[in-house]
């Protein structure tokens, strides 16, 4: 099975990306690092804990940044991930606790304790990958792959005109990583606005899956009426969970390869800017990028059956 690690911020979406790649034999989860994004730092963490409680795994949690690398941080989105990050559903403070190295020293050493094996999957603001590359270059190297769920290529943003939340997060952070030396695919609105989980879908997996299908099914609720309210839709869109289908089968994407740039001050702050290959742009912010997969298509069908078989 392909080795992951997962770097996240606890929120009802990635609870989803959590449950669908615990349950895919195709991943081996080793461990879950935790950033701020949807909730402050300590509770992702302790969200992070709850999750392979209620799955009944036994996967190392390591904490990460609290802040942004620059930016002044901006608030939490209580109006679409609830004050607890899970919807407000009351759940009760898991037992477990995370382990004492942070995340970015969590993951420098798993990525060279499996060198080329491991695949980082990030679904929030991306410090920890930032901060592992500041204490450890050479890690760059060593990754299989970063699939993260951020950005927008062409889509609008849903922070901004032009920026996705992830991103805006921390924006100095995100262009760290898509101009470090490793493989990176970007999974951002351009594919996850194609995608529309609604209360049928996870409906059926609370069924045949009452226990981590009945807790998505309820952390949902407040994430589907925050996208009905905003988008007119029935449903909420696929962000996190779509980076574990790339993972377990990347023919469900189409994608194009460019470099990706990030803008870190000003009215268009937190865009990721694209610049198809082949594009030879005289400005020198985009001399000697690396080549980023930026995913510009889905089949949305076969990524909604994919989640609902593996968690079903
Ligand atoms: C991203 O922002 C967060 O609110 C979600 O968890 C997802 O990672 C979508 O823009
Ligand atoms: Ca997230």
């Amino acid at each position: 099975a392909r080795k992951i690690i997962i770097d996240t911020d606890p929120g009802i979406d990635d609870a989803m990306a959590i449950f669908f790649a615990f349950q895919a034999k195709e991943l081996d989860v080793l461990g879950l690092t935790t950033t701020f994004g949807n909730v402050p730092v300590e509770l992702a963490t302790q969200n992070a804990i709850t999750l392979t409680e209620i799955a009944k795994v036994e996967v190392p949690v390591a904490q990460g940044v609290a802040l942004p690398s620059v930016i002044e941080p901006r608030p939490h989105p209580d109006f679409v991930h609830g004050k607890d990050g899970f919807g407000n559903i009351n759940w009760p403070a898991p037992k477990g606790k995370a382990v004492k190295e942070s995340a970015a020293q969590f993951i420098i050493d798993t990525v060279r304790q499996y060198p080329g094996e491991v695949t980082i999957i990030a679904l929030g603001p991306l410090g920890n990958l930032a901060a592992a590359l500041k204490l450890d270059p050479e890690v760059a190297e060593l990754v299989d792959e970063v699939i993260l769920m951020g950005g927008t290529a062409i889509e609008y943003g849903n922070v901004s005109p032009v920026a996705e939340a992830n991103i805006m997060n921390d924006p100095h952070a995100a262009d760290v990583v898509f101009t470090a030396p490793w493989q990176v695919t970007m999974i951002g609105l351009d594919v996850t606005h194609q995608v529309l989980l609604d209360n049928n879908v996870l409906g059926r997996i609370k069924a045949a899956n009452p226990e981590e299908g009945g807790f998505l099914y309820d952390c949902a609720q407040h994430y589907i009426n925050f996208y009905s309210s905003r988008f007119g839709v029935h449903g909420c869109y696929f962000h996190d969970a779509s980076t574990i289908a790339y993972a377990m089968d990347p023919s469900i994407f189409g994608v194009e390869l460019g470099a990706v740039r990030v803008a870190c001050e000003g009215i268009g702050i937190g865009q990721t800017i694209f610049a198809p290959q082949g594009m030879d742009f005289p400005e020198p912010h985009w001399n000697d990028v690396p080549m980023t997969q930026v995913c510009m298509e889905v089949d949305s069908e076969k990524l909604l059956k994919l989640f609902e078989t593996t968690l079903s």
